[in-house]
C-alpha cells in the first residue's frame, strides 16, 4: 500500500480524508465499519498516549488485519509524535504514516528537528521498499482533545504564515503540512472556532500542490467552513473530540439502562454505534465516501 497515492487522489478530486484517533479495539473497529459501508480511504491515528496504552505493534497488527479483511486502504498514523524516539517507534512497528509536532520549538528548531524526521523516515523507506508519510506543522494550536468550558481565544500570531509555510516546507522535505487557521484541538462553545478561509486560500496560493494540507482539530467547526477549507486545498482533517465525546455518551446510556449487564460487547453496543454514526457523517462531509 502506498499511502501518498491516496491524499494525492484527494488533492485532485478535491474531497479530504478523515483521520480518526482511536485508543481501544472497539472504537478502531467502529471506524473502520464506518468506512466500509461508504467505500472510503481512512486513516487511523493514534497520539504517543492512545499508542503507549493499545500498544503500537498491537495497532499496527490489528490495522493490519483491518486492511487485509476489508481490502480498504487503512493508513496508520501516528498523531502528534513529539520525539524522534516516537516517530522511530512507530516506524517500526509498521505505521505508514507520522506527524512530528515541532510548535512548542521556536521556528528555526522546529525546521532542524522536522528535517532530522523527514531525513531518518526516507532513509528507512529505502529500507522497507514501502513509502511512509510525514507530516510537520507549523504555529500555534490551542486546546486539547476534550469538550472546553473556557472561551477559545486565538491570536493573529497563532496562525500558520504563508511566507514561513513555504520556507518550512522547501527546507525540510514534509509531505504533508498541518497548519493553524483558526482551528483548534477540541470543542468550545457553538460559533467559536471559524476558520480564517482568507489565510488558507493564502497558504495555497503559495504552497501549490508541493504538499499536503492538513486540519488538526475537526471536532467542533462549522461544517461550512469545513466545506469550503476542502474547496481551498485541505485533505486531512483530524477528528478525536467527538469520537470521544461519542463513545462516553453511548457508554453512559447503557450503563444508565441496563445496570445490571457485564457482558463487555453489550455494554460497548451502544458506543460503538454512536462512534460509527459520527465517522459516517464526517465521511460524507469530507467528500471520501465512494472514493476507492
Ligand atoms: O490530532 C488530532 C486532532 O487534531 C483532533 O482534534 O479533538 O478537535 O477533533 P479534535
Ligand atoms: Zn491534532
Amino acid at each position: 500500500m502506498n499511502p501518498k497515492t491516496f491524499l494525492k487522489s484527494a488533492q485532485s478530486g478535491k474531497y479530504a480524508i478523515g483521520a480518526f484517533n482511536f485508543s481501544t479495539a472497539e472504537v478502531l473497529k467502529a471506524i473502520v465499519a464506518a468506512a466500509k459501508e461508504l467505500n472510503s480511504p481512512i486513516i487511523v491515528a493514534t497520539s504517543e498516549n492512545e499508542g503507549e496504552f493499545f500498544g503500537m505493534p498491537e495497532a499496527a497488527a490489528l490495522v493490519g488485519a483491518w486492511r487485509h479483511g476489508t481490502k480498504l486502504p487503512i493508513i496508520l498514523n501516528l498523531d502528534h509524535g513529539k520525539s524522534l524516539e516516537s516517530i522511530k517507534k512507530a516506524v517500526e512497528a509498521g505505521y505508514n504514516a507520522v506527524h512530528f509536532d515541532g510548535t512548542s520549538l521556536d521556528y528555526e528548531e522546529n525546521i532542524l528537528q522536522t528535517k532530522a524526521m523527514v531525513d531518518y523516515v526516507r532513509r528507512i523507506e529505502k529500507d522497507y521498499s514501502q513509502e511512509i508519510i510525514i507530516e510537520g506543522e507549523l504555529g500555534y494550536l490551542r486546546g486539547s482533545s476534550s469538550v472546553h468550558q473556557e472561551a477559545l481565544k486565538i491570536k493573529q500570531e497563532d496562525l500558520t504564515s504563508p511566507g514561513q509555510a513555504k520556507d518550512f516546507v522547501e527546507r525540510t522535505g514534509v509531505d504533508s503540512l498541518a497548519i493553524v487557521i483558526g482551528n483548534a484541538h477540541g470543542v468550545f462553545a457553538k460559533g467559536e472556532e471559524r476558520l480564517d478561509l482568507g489565510r488558507l486560500a493564502e497558504i495555497k496560493e503559495t504552497l501549490g500542490e508541493k504538499v499536503f494540507l492538513v486540519l488538526h482539530g475537526g471536532s467542533g467547526i462549522p461544517e461550512e467552513d469545513i466545506k469550503k477549507a476542502i474547496e481551498l486545498g485541505i485533505v486531512k482533517i483530524n477528528v478525536n473530540t467527538e469520537l470521544r465525546v461519542a463513545y462516553k455518551e453511548g457508554l453512559e446510556e447503557e450503563l444508565k439502562e441496563k445496570p445490571q449487564e457485564t457482558t463487555p460487547y453489550k455494554i460497548l453496543a451502544l458506543s460503538f454505534d454512536a462512534v460509527k454514526k459520527v465517522v459516517k457523517e464526517k465521511i460524507k462531509l469530507f467528500g471520501s465516501d465512494n472514493k476507492i
